[in-house]
């Protein structure tokens, strides 16, 4: 399952690869129903991934290697193990009940019409013991806080202190959405009732909650980062947890990641993101793959294109996120039903990444957690390494260009016209310019662009030469203003 002296082992990789920050997810004390999203204790490393002496190493050689360290805060809910759950299920006269959500009614008739997500019932368990229901968004196994308590919001900001004295450049907030809950729990309206509440959860309260996070990190001299999973259908609605530049400084905006290889729609989520982050100052950030969502390579269907979406990920005006493994072209590992151990069934894109082509491809078991990826013989880390013309090494000249590039990393972004089926943009940061052109058909496409471009990346090679006018089969392009010499 890996462990933190594990990733340790790979920051020269992570180094060689030239990634600026790595978010764990959580590694905390956790009876592992949710597989760490059920902390029970939120200061504490659990075993299986090492001790708070690992972490400290793990800290102090990723800043040694300029690389920062994002831990996920889960604030949202703890596990039912937590001592406060346990403490606050005890008696309903306990001090910590009202840290927790709950609702008097009978046993047949949740207090509302809330779905938690991976159960697809109710979003309320029943405690027979006071007999009361208590909520989660989640599983059963994991009560939501009552935000609204600030005694829950104190405890928290302690427990992120704790992180930051510990040097954690920021922190991954999970279902931050959540945390605002509107104080009558309405049911939730016909139109999304049946979805996981979770999907739709979105009270302005969250708002000074945020602000006072944001203040609160905001004395640290180290400026941690928080970077908000605002799971939320809508990019309207994502851009409004950036507040005036005083709440998330990111926000992971979803839509994107639901959308079809598609030119049109990924025009859409580019005009979309625009149209909202623009106007508050409001950073971007693109993702395509994670832990929760089938590998965007699986979801695309082949190399090529999850090729040519690596250059639009890297080029795009924002924040770029990977997910470990995306940048060897992995696809979800086939789970047969034995060996599922998610119950939200995201065990696919779990699977570990493979180092090299040994049986126990560099994790000392021939027996992970989860069963291999597809290919792990030839596309593993080694392999690929060796291989100039692999996805890796793509990955690798796609972020060394943007941190070269002005244009790329800080420029403004502007859509071009282009045949259907491609998707052009220009950057521009003064003098420096670069146009991207991305092919999503399957046949070649030729863009007509006045004055001479090099090839500075392809997403299938044949780089460094003047550019023909013509973009590849689900193929992509990075051009620099420029000629051959
Ligand atoms: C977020 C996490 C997911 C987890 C859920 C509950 O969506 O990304 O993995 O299951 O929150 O904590």
């Amino acid at each position: 399952m890996g462990d933190l002296a594990g990733i340790r082992s790979r920051l020269p990789y992570l180094s060689w690869l030239g990634i600026d920050a790595i978010w764990l997810s959580p590694f905390f004390r956790s009876p592992m129903k949710d597989f760490g999203y059920d902390i029970s204790d939120y200061r504490d490393v659990d075993p299986q991934f090492g001790t708070l002496e690992d972490f400290d190493r793990l800290v102090e050689e990723a800043h040694a290697a300029g690389i920062r360290v994002l831990v996920d805060l889960v604030p949202n809910h703890t596990s039912d193990q937590h001592p406060w759950f346990v403490e606050a299920r005890s008696s309903r006269l306990s001090l910590k009940r009202d840290w927790y959500i709950w609702r008097d009614g009978t046993p047949d008739k949740p207090p509302n019409n809330w779905v938690g997500a991976f159960i697809g019932g109710p979003a309320w368990t029943w405690d027979e013991g006071t007999e009361q229901w208590y909520l989660h968004q989640f599983l059963p196994e994991q009560p939501d806080l009552d935000w609204s308590n600030p005694e829950v919001e104190a405890a928290m900001h302690d427990i992120m202190r704790f992180w930051m004295d510990r040097g954690v450049d920021g922190f991954r907030i999970d279902v931050v959405h959540g945390l605002g809950k509107d104080p009558e729990l309405p049911d939730d309206p016909p139109e999304v009732a049946g979805m996981p509440h979770s999907l739709v959860n979105n009270h302005p309260s969250v708002h000074p909650i945020l602000q006072r996070m944001r203040s609160m990190v905001d004395v640290y001299a180290s400026h941690p980062v928080l970077i908000g999973e605002v799971h939320l259908l809508e990019t309207s609605q994502v851009a409004l947890y950036y507040g005036q530049n005083d709440e998330l400084h990111l926000a992971f905006n979803f839509p994107p990641l639901f959308a079809p290889w598609d030119a049109t729609a990924w025009k859409e989520q580019i005009v979309v993101a625009d149209a909202h982050f623009k106007p508050r100052q409001a950073w971007p950030t693109w993702v395509l793959s994670n832990h929760d969502n089938p590998r965007h390579r699986t979801r695309y269907g082949s190399e090529e294109r999850a090729r040519a979406a690596a250059v639009l990920l890297l080029t795009l005006r924002g924040t770029p996120i990977l997910y470990a493994g995306e940048e060897l072209g992995l696809e979800n590992a086939w789970v047969p039903p034995e060996r599922v151990v998610d119950p939200g069934g995201r065990d696919g894109c779990r699977a570990p990444l493979p180092w090299d082509g040994t049986p126990t491809h560099g994790w000392g078991t021939s027996d992970p957690w989860l069963p291999w990826p597809p290919e792990a013989d030839t596309r593993n880390v080694e392999a690929m390494r060796a291989e100039e013309g692999s996805i890796l090494h793509l990955y690798r000249r796609l972020i060394r260009a943007r941190r070269e590039s002005a244009a790329l990393t800080a420029g403004t972004q502007e859509l071009l016209g282009a045949p259907e089926g491609v998707v052009a943009y220009s950057r521009r940061f003064g003098e420096d310019r670069r146009v991207v052109l991305i092919n999503f058909t399957e046949e070649p496409v030729e863009v007509a662009l006045p004055g001479a471009w090099m090839i500075e990346i392809a997403s299938g090679g044949l780089e460094g030469r003047q550019f023909d006018g013509v973009v590849p089969a689900s193929g992509a392009v990075l051009l620099k203003r420029g000629s051959e010499t």
